[in-house]
């Protein structure tokens, strides 16, 4: 059977064939491909077809697909027991490791997903402070708790609306919703809701309306006003933490975010999510503090053992300088190739982080991303596909470097986006 045909028997009992919605393609159209197996920078697909892959699970394979060591470490994790619902020394290690790496992060919670990481911050938040109102930005996504599915109301200083059917309306409407790089925007919401803001969320990078960089004395404006009306900084680092290093962005740009979520890459591609802060913010979880959480599968050993040796590579073997080479490579080459043959477009990049806009204005925030040519991007991702490399097929996100891959690997892409 192939993709096609796995999608249709999926969709008689999977609602749309998928398990996440980006899945279903329905940003670039087409038939959603079927991953068979991967290892290292390529994956193989149910079509018979092998592709270099681009997206990473969406960011946990820095390393690569299927890294001897890491499938090592979970085999063994595994056959020592799947999992306790009790302690284990792993766990205790690891956090060692979190907090070791992370200077700013002196304790750590474990959870199961990003959205569950998120989750738990904003409550910790709430409980800190006793505030309940929250300011988030445009275009930056959180994962999908009720109040994190929100766009931007009738006006700045009203809370924002529901993105998504079934989303109280209560819930979102303690949620104020900025334009991202907008410090303006920022200082006035605090100016006369400041008092009620318990915390202002952001990815210090986005990277879920493309790759969007902080511009200069953005997120320092987030920590300086954030300190002056009492409310905490929450740095979503979900796909930023160890992407650029092996810490977290806020420590390598030495700005200190009262509370940080990790996920993916801290899984090595199982599933977990993490919430860090100082001990004084961390004590407030249950059971020191009052601050309810909890997770059958929190801190599980096969995933903690994932985490653990993806960690411990990065850290050892540092590829962040070869990632960062290598995006500038594609980069400047796409770059090239646009201007070359007149396209409307530029690529945005972040060391092994990147995303082609398509259209030549800088995105700032998410109305410059919205527009792009969306279509532009669709025949690009199809392009690429049926050449043999798989980028994410959304105009929306960002698309990852890995250890994985080499020289060759941006050569061959380049020669194909030639030929677009
Ligand atoms: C910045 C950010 N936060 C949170 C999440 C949610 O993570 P998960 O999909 O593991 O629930 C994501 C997912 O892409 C994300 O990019």
């Amino acid at each position: 059977m192939n993709s096609a045909q796995w999608f249709e028997r999926a969709k008689q009992v999977i609602p749309g064939g998928v398990n996440s919605p980006v899945r279903a393609f329905n940003g670039v159209g087409g038939t959603p491909v079927y991953f068979k197996s991967g290892k290292g920078a390529k994956v193989q697909t149910e079509d018979g077809t092998e592709l270099v892959d681009f997206c990473g699970s969406w960011g946990p394979l820095i390393l690569g697909h299927a890294r001897d060591e890491v499938v090592e470490a979970v085999a063994k994790a595994a056959a020592d027991g799947l999992s306790f619902g009790a302690n284990t020394a792993k766990e205790a290690e690891f956090a060692e490791l979190i907090c070791t790496l992370v200077p700013e992060i002196e304790m750590v919670r474990l959870v199961s997903s990003g959205t569950e990481a998120v989750m738990t911050a904003i409550r910790l938040a709430r409980g800190y402070t006793g505030r309940n109102k929250i300011l988030k930005f445009d275009g930056c996504y959180h994962g999908h708790t009720d109040y994190m599915l929100v766009a931007s109301g009738s006006g700045l200083l009203t809370g924002g609306i529901s993105s998504s059917a079934g989303v109280s309306p209560a819930a979102t409407a303690e949620v104020f919703v900025a334009p991202y790089n907008d410090l303006a925007a920022v200082q006035e919401i605090l100016k006369t809701s400041g008092h009620e803001i318990a915390a202002v969320i952001v990815e210090p990078i986005a990277g879920n309306m493309g790759l969007v960089e902080p511009a200069a004395g953005f997120l320092e404006g987030l920590r300086a006003a954030t300190a002056e009306c009492g409310a905490l900084l929450i740095f979503d680092e979900v796909i930023n933490g160890f992407r650029l290093g092996p810490t977290t962005f806020g420590h390598m740009c030495g700005i200190k975010a009262d509370i940080t979520t990790l996920g993916k890459i801290i899984g090595g591609g199982m599933p977990i999510g993490a919430i860090g802060g100082s001990t004084k913010i961390m004590s407030c979880l249950s059971p020191l503090g009052p601050v309810y959480q909890a997770g059958t599968l929190s801190g599980n050993p096969v995933a903690v053992a994932a985490g653990m040796k993806t960690i411990e590579l990065l850290r050892d073997e540092n590829p962040y300088p070869c990632m960062a080479e290598l995006g500038k490579q594609l980069a400047e080459g796409i770059n090239r190739i646009a201007a070359e043959k007149g396209l409307d477009l530029h690529c945005a990049r972040r060391d092994g982080m990147f995303t082609p806009f398509f259209r030549k204005a800088p995105v700032r925030n998410l109305a410059d991303a919205k527009a792009c040519d969306t279509k532009a991007h669709a025949r690009y991702f199809h392009h690429m596909l049926d050449a043999g490399f798989y980028t994410p097929p959304s105009a929306f996100e960002v698309a990852f470097i890995s250890a994985a891959h080499t020289e060759e690997h941006i050569d061959a892409f380049l020669e194909a986006f030639g030929k677009m």
